[in-house]
């Protein structure tokens, strides 16, 4: 089996250690666009497209998102980079913990935005694994093309209306097989509360007031179990807070950067 080779993306030049983003599901990192518009002049910020999403292929690796952390792991390798703050977004979130759990030389801060640490319920894994299987039976996307619904929050839905179709533009680029490797891997996903326990650096934990997925329970959850984290609740926003306020999350994830870096 080969690694995935990764796209990636230097979103604003700049000094110092980077920033890293990891996007959601089922998304690249179009969606950091918005944040990015909002951080300060100076701050580096680096994204990739997680296995089979966006530009990125799968290279034929079982799907895990260990495989995505390594695969995250070498490409900023392979280009020399030393350590980075990454801030994920949902399975962005899952993959920043990985890539702490099995690479933590590398991070020196974590973004944990509308995501958790723990596993699914059962009812939720058997699902993405349907969802995976029809996809691949199907060759086409729709059972997926009902979550921009989901993902963007109510007061999105009345009053950023051209969200809703920016999000479901991005879905619909999407390839079955990635969407279909990116479930199977949130599906096998191991509860990485203790990487937060045990992580020394600074953690941000950003949620939507109005996000129904991972709801503040989880954020809270994530601040308790970490040494040292904030909390930024974001009102009016959904389950893409980066998308829907991002001028927010971009002040929450400009403080975890200066925190982290000058340690
Ligand atoms: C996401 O936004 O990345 C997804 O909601 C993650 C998930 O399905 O758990």
């Amino acid at each position: 089996m080969t690694s995935p080779t990764l796209a990636d993306y230097v979103l604003r030049d700049g000094v110092g250690v980077p920033l890293l983003l990891l996007h959601a599901f089922p998304f690249d990192h179009r969606m950091w666009a918005p944040t990015v518009a909002h951080l300060p002049d100076g701050l580096r910020v680096l994204a990739v497209d997680l296995p089979g999403q966006g530009h990125s292929d799968l290279g034929g690796v079982a799907a895990s998102l260990d495989a995505a952390a390594d695969a995250v792991h070498a490409t900023l390798r392979a280009h020399g980079e030393g350590n980075v703050v990454v801030a994920g977004l949902s399975m962005g979130g899952y993959v920043a913990l990985a890539l702490a759990d099995r690479h933590p030389d590398l991070v020196h801060g974590i973004g944990m935005l509308d995501t958790k640490t723990t596993v699914d319920p059962d009812e939720v894994r058997t699902n993405r694994l349907q969802i995976a299987r029809t996809v691949e039976d199907s060759q086409t996307l729709d059972a997926v093309m009902g979550m921009p619904a989901k993902v963007l929050g109510p007061t999105s839905h009345l009053e950023r209306r051209s969200l809703y179709p920016t999000v479901e533009h991005w879905i619909r680029s999407q390839s079955p097989s990635g969407i279909a490797w990116a479930q199977r891997a949130m599906a096998a996903r191991p509860d990485r509360t203790h990487v937060l326990a045990e992580f020394d650096g600074p953690v941000a934990v950003v949620v939507g007031a109005e996000d129904q997925i991972t709801p503040v329970q989880d954020a809270k959850h994530m601040v308790a179990a970490a040494r040292d984290a904030t909390l930024t609740v974001v009102p009016n926003a959904g389950h893409l807070s980066a998308v829907e306020e991002p001028a927010a999350v971009a002040a929450a994830l400009a403080a975890l950067h200066a925190r982290a870096t000058r340690r």
